[in-house]
């Protein structure tokens, strides 16, 4: 562990010398000893200890995004990794954060559960100098508690889920749809239930009911049984999931009460992973919004830019495609998640 990167450099001077060891893939060196003022020559690459506070582990898309995370915060690319997986559990999560502060890593990355209430511990972690990066998902806090966030923008992702509903079923009749919605107070949730109802304003797509299933598979199936028992299959015309695991889910409850899913009930629904694909390759479900989740090395390069006291840009979204069944058909071969 290097503590308190620039922060220990005494000088101007030494840390000049830093920079200049930084090689030109960004891989940070330690200041070499003659920098210190110490005695033998002599390159030693320090270690950088980052804090990963992942939400849980309730998606495939969830799943993906860890295995980035892993992979680009290797000992190879110079990281030791302390991995927390909060199990969407918002405390949790932020007392494993005050844990990364109390262990003294060098920076901290998180993906947020929820947006609200992270004002006290980024303070804290500011305080203690302890540069803290968020990925996937956004927070309400004030944007000086952190260094910068790499993620996907996810009312855009909603918009276009919308916009494919409304070309492609509304018509003279109302649309009844059912909305399964992500965790409750996440970004995610938040914003792509925006971008859906402004994209469907004014068209005859009509939201009847709107739950959340916490991003789950199982989730998903128990609040569709419930719409089903409350609406009958006939009553709904589509689901617009907040993510795959959910719209899976759904198909299971569909299919348990006999009607078919993609047929009998649409679905649409966001992440674009490989048994999100599949089902929209075998017509189950009828439309996919990608929400892309390798966003490892984006956060590892800016990890390594922000304790190298470089100027980051502070919001970096990646892009996101979406997919009708024909193109699914394409790529999924290919798909690595
Ligand atoms: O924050 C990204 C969302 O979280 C993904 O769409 C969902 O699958 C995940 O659990």
């Amino acid at each position: 562990m290097r503590k308190k990167f620039l922060s220990t450099i005494a000088f101007a001077g030494a840390a000049a010398l830093t920079m200049a060891g930084c090689s030109s893939d960004g891989d940070t060196e330690a200041p070499d000893d003659a920098a210190n003022g110490g005695d033998t020559g002599g390159d030693t690459t320090e270690m950088i200890t980052v804090g990963f506070a992942q939400t849980g582990a309730e998606s495939g898309w969830r799943s993906a995004n860890t295995e980035a995370m892993q992979a680009a915060f290797s000992e190879e690319n110079g990281f030791e990794l302390v991995f927390n997986a909060a199990d969407n559990d918002p405390a949790a999560q932020i007392s494993a954060v005050r844990n990364f502060i109390n262990q003294g890593v060098d920076a901290i990355v998180i993906a947020p559960v929820v947006e609200d209430g992270w004002d006290d511990v980024l303070q804290e972690a500011q305080d203690a100098d302890i540069p803290v990066i968020l990925e996937d998902r956004t927070v309400t806090a004030s944007e000086d508690l952190y260094a910068a966030w790499v993620g996907l923008d996810f009312k855009a992702e909603g918009v276009k889920a919308g916009e494919w509903v409304v070309d492609e079923l509304a018509g003279d009749g109302p649309v009844r749809t059912v909305v399964l919605e992500g965790t409750t107070g996440s970004a995610p949730a938040n914003d792509r239930a925006e971008g859906f109802n402004e994209a469907i304003d004014g068209s005859s797509v009509e939201i009847i009911d709107s739950q959340t299933g916490d991003f789950t598979r199982d989730g998903g199936r128990s609040v569709m049984e419930g719409y089903i028992s409350n609406y009958g299959v006939d009553g709904i015309d589509l689901v617009y999931a907040h993510n795959d695991d959910m719209g899976l889910g759904a198909i299971e409850a569909i299919e348990a009460a006999g009607a078919v899913p993609g047929e009998d009930i649409k679905i649409v629904t966001i992440d674009a992973v490989k048994d999100g694909m599949q089902a929209l390759v075998d017509g189950k479900i009828n439309f996919i919004v990608e929400c892309n989740p390798m966003l490892g090395e984006k956060a590892a390069e800016l990890v390594k830019a922000v304790l190298n006291g470089e100027e980051v840009q502070q919001v970096n979204y990646v892009e996101d495609q979406s997919f009708t069944q024909e193109q699914a058909a394409e790529v999924i071969d290919e798909r690595t998640y």
